[in-house]
């Protein structure tokens, strides 16, 4: 395939690299999908103003996420089993993000442990943390972290229960992959994803396994998801959390107005607004779409970041616009990771950065930090 251009071209190349189980696992959203494509759809309708004969030399996309200097506003959302799209993907993808200036969110759920991507970078990078029953298991977590200088904890609110994805039941997803004939079929069928496999010892959930109590066993995620997950997780959890960790908090997960309020009330330092990239209530409507309100709400009491459905820099665009300090991407990098491992991650990156700097430039505008509601011409 030629060099590929967009964020859909990974795509096309990630599904004939990687196996079936694994790549559905990364495009799949709860039930129908309606939010999942609400999501890419609602950035479409929206409308940019085209602005001309204004001097757009010396443009940047510099700024800051939670006063962390960014080579421009997007993040790699963190993803659950990363280092199955690709062989060693969470290492992989934390070294493309160092490189390019951006924060890598590493999951609880990822196959590559902490000490794993601390062991391959040498700046900060960000840990998200589920909330597990076991507080002791959590602290550890934290502490884990904290050893390891990230510099921002993103507690994720919005998956005490794991939200019903069909394509995983009938794929029987598991890390590591079952030895069905199915499954064989599919991993044989892929024989450089296979090939980079072997060669790696991670492929199974490293910041877990060996580490929580009396778990021995990962390979169905929705059972673990069941058991371990706590259901009773609320808003005054979120107390203690801080406390454990001490630095910078995010939120992710926040769709909603009374929600966010209570969010600033914790004393985080951010929000995602997010619905898991469509993942968890399906039916819940964009992220884009719930934005301007969640920021018409709080104001600069804290800053707002948006995750779901960013396929490219005009929509990263369109969220800074619309009030967002930061995006994150979570689809967009894994599928640059299963078509080319770090180089496709970077690559992922590079398009969003030059679809976004151009189409700042087109709009009349030469520094991300200028850009605001007067750039949107728009609904349709
Ligand atoms: C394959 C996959 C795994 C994910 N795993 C996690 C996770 O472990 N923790 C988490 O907070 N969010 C997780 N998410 C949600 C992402 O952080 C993010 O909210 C979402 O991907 C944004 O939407 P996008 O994929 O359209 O960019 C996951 C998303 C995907 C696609």
């Amino acid at each position: 395939m030629a060099q590929p251009l967009t964020i859909a071209d990974l795509k096309k190349m990630a599904q004939r690299r990687v196996p079936k189980m694994f790549f559905d696992y990364a495009d799949s959203g709860a039930w129908t999908e309606s939010t999942y494509a609400a999501n890419e759809a609602d950035f479409r309708d929206i409308k940019l103003r085209q602005r001309v004969l204004v001097d757009m030399t010396n443009r940047t996309l510099a700024t800051t996420m939670i006063g962390q200097k960014v080579s421009m506003p997007v993040a790699l959302a963190p993803t659950g089993m990363t280092g199955m799209q690709h062989a060693d993907g969470e290492m992989l993808a934390a070294r493309a993000a160092e490189e390019f200036g951006v924060p890598f969110t590493l999951s609880t759920m990822s196959i590559c442990s902490i000490e794993d991507v601390a062991s391959v970078t040498t700046k900060p990078f960000w840990f998200q943390l589920y909330v597990m029953r076991d507080r002791g298991f959590v602290a550890d977590l934290i502490n884990r972290a904290k050893a390891a200088r990230c510099s921002a904890l993103v507690l994720t609110a919005d998956l005490q229960i794991l939200g019903q994805r069909h394509k995983d039941l009938r794929n029987g997803l598991s890390a590591p992959p079952k030895f069905t004939p199915k499954h064989i079929w599919q991993m044989a069928t892929r024989p450089f994803w296979c090939m980079d496999m072997m060669k790696t010892k991670r492929r199974s959930f490293g910041n877990i396994l060996g580490h929580a109590k009396g778990v021995t066993d990962l390979s169905s995620i929705s059972t673990f998801t069941h058991e371990q997950f706590d259901p009773q997780l609320s808003w005054k959890d979120v107390a203690w959390i801080k406390e454990q960790w001490g630095g910078p908090l995010i939120i992710k997960g926040i769709l909603d107005v009374e929600d966010a309020k209570q969010a600033v009330d914790t004393g985080a330092d951010a929000i995602i607004v997010s619905n898991h990239g469509g993942r968890q209530l399906d039916g819940a409507p964009s992220s884009i779409s719930m934005l301007p309100r969640i920021v018409d709400a709080i104001g600069d009491r804290l800053e707002v970041h948006l995750d779901g459905g960013i396929r490219s820099g005009q929509d990263v665009l369109k969220a800074v616009a619309l009030g967002a300090r930061g995006t994150y991407i979570g689809r967009p990098f894994l599928y640059g990771l299963g078509a080319m491992g770090k180089e496709g991650v970077t690559l992922a990156l590079d398009i969003i950065r030059k679809e976004m700097d151009m189409t700042m430039a087109l709009c009349g505008k030469r520094d991300i930090k200028d850009v605001d509601s007067s750039i949107i011409a728009g609904r349709q």
